[in-house]
């Protein structure tokens, strides 16, 4: 086994089955909020996004469970983002009169009923059965939107007719440019609304390589051909996982932002910048959006916490572009601070994969109900009205 290659894999969304899944069962282990003591046993007792841990690892095999939950080597930067957000002080004013805010807000000119949208997560079918759907109709319902990933092991055809609610499509290359063309093809035609070209890869996570984590082989076979490539039923487990390796394009560099946009009218947002000159150059390219993350811990350990970048990004963006921020985002207050600092939404990943475990798309509502129910409470507490009176001013320091 090419450990390299193994987490090159990863990053393209949980292996997509370089190994055989394994049927492991729900022994215990740490979890990513080990101090949380208070852990429902059924979802009407869950109050809080995190209670959905717990939920979660009663459904799932071990493997999954922690595919979903753990994050890169030492998990510093895992740690760091939660950490950082709640180090993160608010100083709310006094007596602004304000009873009933208005959370919703725009985002590429769409507008959501509140600033939490669902990031691209890899893998929804191994959660739940309905996958991606369930998440699709949960985002529909709550007015928000939905980041698809290439590697959600539903087509991008399902998870449109799932519901019609708006959608961006999170974009792995693949090598072969004629399959990458016509899944954007496709993607236009089931009316996405935006592509997410996601560019940190390198996915490396200890508990995926101890559990030997993969797909199942007819999710992989499937997801395969969902992305367009001539995958045959016939060919072994071996064959499939071989082929896989060699199918996405892991050397990509500034210039794909030229095809890509030769490719599309749609929106494109790039996916996983730190740097105030990454945001540059990719200002440059033209894109319409920058999603400032650090793939929610689970790529390059010890790179530090999102929300710690954004500000410095915010200002060399200077509003040319829309930014968004994930990783870490936990609580309403926590989408109170990114909006404070500069992000005009933030995306979660974990927070709706553990829903979606425990519970299918009434899960995911139920998430995006307390993140919603949390925000509102966060605003009311700041004395802001609506989202634009929310700044800078509201944080200590
Ligand atoms: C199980 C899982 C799978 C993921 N798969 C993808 C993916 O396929 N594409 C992608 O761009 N990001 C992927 N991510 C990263 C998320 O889009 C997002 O950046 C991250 O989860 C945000 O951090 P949070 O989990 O702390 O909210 C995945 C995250 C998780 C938890």
């Amino acid at each position: 086994m090419n450990r390299r290659v193994f987490a090159q894999l990863l990053a393209l969304g949980g292996s997509l089955g370089l190994l055989p899944a394994t049927a492991a069962q729900n022994n215990e282990t740490d979890d990513e909020e080990s101090a949380d003591d208070s852990k429902p046993n059924t979802i009407e007792s869950a109050v809080k996004v995190t209670d959905f841990i717990a939920l979660a690892k009663s459904k799932l095999p071990k493997a999954t469970f922690e595919y979903i939950t753990t994050g890169s080597c030492n998990e510093l930067t895992l740690a760091e983002n939660v950490a950082a957000f709640e180090r993160t002080q608010v100083l709310p004013p006094l007596l602004r009169g304000v009873s009933k805010p208005d959370p919703s807000t725009t985002v590429l000119g769409q507008k959501i009923r509140f600033p939490v949208m669902l990031a691209p997560v890899a893998g929804q079918r191994m959660f739940h059965p309905q996958g991606a759907l369930a998440a699709a109709r949960a985002a529909a319902s709550a007015d928000t939107i939905m980041g698809v990933s290439s590697s959600v092991l539903n087509s991008v055809e399902e998870v449109a007719a799932a519901s019609s609610g708006p959608k961006w499509f999170q974009l792995y290359m693949p090598k072969n440019r004629t399959v990458a063309k016509q899944l954007v093809k496709r993607v236009e035609q089931a009316g996405f609304n935006a592509i997410i070209l996601t560019v940190d890869l390198g996915e490396w996570k200890d508990s995926d390589h101890r559990n030997k984590f993969g797909v199942p082989k007819d999710m992989l076979y499937k997801h395969l051909k969902d992305i367009g490539f001539p995958v045959t039923p016939k060919m072994t487990f071996d064959e499939l996982v071989n082929f896989n390796i060699n199918a996405w394009d892991l050397g990509m560099t500034w210039e794909i932002f030229d095809w890509l946009r030769n490719q599309t009218k749609l929106p494109i947002l790039i996916k996983g910048v730190l740097r105030p000159d990454d945001a540059e150059k990719a200002i440059a390219k033209g894109v319409n959006g920058i999603v400032v993350s650090n793939h929610g811990g689970r790529r390059l350990d010890t790179m530090p916490a999102s929300i710690h970048r954004l500000p410095e990004i915010v200002k060399t963006v200077d509003g040319r572009v829309e930014v968004m921020l994930d990783s870490g985002v936990r609580r309403g207050t926590d989408v109170l601070k990114a909006l404070a600092l500069g992000a005009k939404a933030v995306l979660i990943g974990r927070p709706y994969a553990w829903a979606l475990a425990a519970n299918g798309e009434a899960g995911v509502a139920q998430v995006l109900q307390m993140f919603h129910d949390e925000f509102v409470n966060a605003m009311a507490s700041s004395g802001c009205q609506t989202v634009a009176e929310i700044d800078s001013s509201l944080l200590v320091g």
